[in-house]
């Protein structure tokens, strides 16, 4: 496993961007599967794709906090 800390970043309006070796799990604590190193996990609740983002939140006008 990479020595390489995880970072979570959170877009303005949009996703939030996973960079790193992070695990990621449903709620039955199963893996999913990703194909990059960096994933974008939706927080619109909108894409067709959980948990990963497809860019519909731009469609849906998605507005974050400041
Ligand atoms: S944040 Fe992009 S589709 Fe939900």
């Amino acid at each position: 496993m990479s020595d390489e800390p995880v970072t979570i970043t959170a877009y303005p309006d949009g996703p939030l961007l996973v960079r790193g070796a992070a695990r990621i799990v449903d709620a039955a604590g199963n893996a999913v599967e990703r194909r990059r190193r960096t994933v974008a996990l939706c927080r619109c609740g909108l894409s067709s794709i959980k948990p990963f983002c497809d860019g519909t939140h731009k469609a849906a006008g998605f507005r974050t906090d400041e």
